[in-house]
Order: C-alpha cells, then sequence, then structure tokens
C-alpha cells in the first residue's frame, strides 16, 4: 500500500563505521522498514484475534494467537534494530506502520474460530511470501546479514502458518 500524500523521514541515515556501502544500507534501511511495518501490523492484527476470537476452541485459539503474537513481536525489533544498526531510523510507531503497511486489514465482525484462523493464516501466507522475497533482495544487495535475518523471520512465518491451517486441514 502507498503511503500517499504522507512522507515520512525514512531518508534519514547516520554516519557509521560499517562498512556497508552508502547505497546498500539505504535501501536495506527501506526494505527493514518496509517490513517492520508489515511485520508490525500483521503482530497488532494477530494480538486482535487473540482478544476477539469466539467458541468452542477459544481457549486453544486464544493462547495460539498470543504466541504467534510474541514470535512476531520478537522479529519486530530485529528488523527494527537491524535498520538502525545500519545508520537508519526504524520506523516503527503505530502510525508509521499503519500508514506503509502492505498487510490487509483484519476482516471486521469475523469472530468464529475457524473464519479468525482463516484470515490469519491468509495474512500470515501474504507476509510469508514477501518476507521470503526480501531474503533474495537483500542477497542481492550484498546485505547477507539483513538476508539471513530474514530468512530466520521466514523459517518463523512457516511454522506460524502450519499451526494456523493445521485447524483447517483433516
Ligand atoms: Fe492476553
Amino acid at each position: 500500500m502507498s503511503t500517499g500524500t504522507k512522507k515520512a523521514d525514512s531518508g534519514t541515515t547516520f554516519s557509521t563505521r560499517n562498512d556497508l556501502a552508502a547505497e546498500t544500507r539505504t535501501k536495506s534501511i527501506s526494505l527493514l522498514n518496509q517490513h517492520l511495518a508489515d511485520t508490525f501490523d500483521l503482530m497488532s492484527q494477530t494480538k486482535f484475534a487473540h482478544w476477539n476470537v469466539k467458541g468452542p476452541d477459544f481457549i486453544a485459539l486464544h493462547k495460539l494467537f498470543d504466541e504467534l503474537a510474541e514470535g512476531l513481536e520478537e522479529h519486530i525489533d530485529e528488523i527494527a534494530e537491524r535498520a538502525t544498526a545500519l545508520g537508519g531510523v526504524a520506523l516503527g510507531t503505530t502510525r508509521q506502520a499503519a500508514s506503509s503497511s502492505r498487510v490487509p486489514e483484519f476482516p471486521s465482525g469475523t469472530h468464529k474460530g475457524q473464519d479468525v484462523v482463516a484470515a490469519l493464516a491468509e495474512r500470515f501466507a501474504a507476509l510469508g511470501k514477501t518476507t521470503r522475497e526480501a531474503i533474495d533482495t537483500a542477497d542481492e544487495l550484498g546485505d547477507k546479514g539483513t538476508s539471513d535475518l530474514f530468512t530466520q523471520v521466514s523459517r518463523d512465518l512457516d511454522q506460524s502458518l502450519y499451526f494456523l491451517e493445521s485447524h483447517l486441514q483433516g
């Protein structure tokens, strides 16, 4: 999703002794900030699901969603601090995340257990896809550290999707 008329100070970079080329760092910071926004948005939607799910599987789903949100939260911190380690500003306020997230908003009125699981599965799969793409993008930029970070995030997103989809299969 485009930020439209809003402009964040994503161009700000601090000088650093890090030997990665400035152009590489600038592009990696931008990529990291996009994923910070997307991952932050999905984390808040997963908490929303944790709070608002209903039905006979309530307690199992309530607990699962909290664990998935916690997993995302750890990665959010790592993504943000990779952006700052490269000399960037981590654009991680709620408003900054919301204005640039590509994750579609959680469908309103969705509370039934299986429907909530399906909505989350769609969103975890979407973030999994873009994160997998980010592994290659960072690698092509010559930033193996960022590529490795996205590889870790991607592996966890795959596992989270498996946990979610297991409720929809069989
Ligand atoms: Fe809670």
